[in-house]
């Protein structure tokens, strides 16, 4: 049914789920007895941060933020806004913020900045998608999973107007969707 909306599939579930899984273990071996604080970027982080943390095989903390650049279009808007903010005091907390995409990077670098004025003790960031291509401003993702050319991306966690969010695999949407 949804398939129909879709030009290509670019990553399956296998291969995000053989992705999340090494980025698992790496987080593992640099994280342990550190206790990070892996912090979601809602909405889109959900599917990723669940697959994520099953190969995490070390004690971890879970918050959750709500960040909205993206009005319902289909390019960056360039303004970040904070709906929900984490619950956690971040002072002297290793933070590892997870991310399904870095795009243009504007969101990445104003949450660092404000967890840098928080006084983490650390913070990186792990993404499982990264567009080189769509950077306006200079950050980089610690630990990426799949690096992906400048095209607008649906599925595991990454919407069209809040949709396609379920698709268990990440891919390209048919032109004609954007303009139904
Ligand atoms: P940035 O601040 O431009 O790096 O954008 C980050 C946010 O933009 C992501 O968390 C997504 O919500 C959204 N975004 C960027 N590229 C895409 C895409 O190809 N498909 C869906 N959402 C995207
Ligand atoms: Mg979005």
């Amino acid at each position: 049914m949804l398939e129909q909306d879709i030009k290509r599939i670019l990553y399956t579930n296998e291969q995000i789920v053989a992705e999340a899984k090494r980025l698992g273990q790496q987080l593992t071996a640099d994280y342990e007895a550190k206790t990070p604080l892996l912090v979601g970027v809602l909405k889109g982080a959900v599917p990723f941060m669940a697959e994520l943390i099953k190969h995490i095989d070390t004690h971890v903390e879970l918050d959750f933020m709500v960040v909205s650049s993206y009005h319902g279009g289909v390019s960056s808007s360039g303004e970040v806004k904070i709906i929900k903010d984490v619950d956690t005091t971040i002072e002297g907390r290793h933070v590892i913020f997870v991310e399904d995409i870095i795009d243009t990077g504007r969101t990445l670098k104003y949450l660092r900045d404000m967890f840098e004025y928080r006084k983490a003790a650390s913070i990186k960031i792990v993404t499982l998608i990264d567009k080189p291509e769509a950077r306006v401003i200079d950050i980089q993702a610690d630990y990426v999973g799949c690096q992906v050319p400048n095209e607008f991306l649906v599925g595991f966690g990454l919407d069209y107007d809040e949709k396609y969010r379920n698709l268990p695999y990440i891919g390209v949407l048919k032109e004609d969707v954007y303009n139904k």
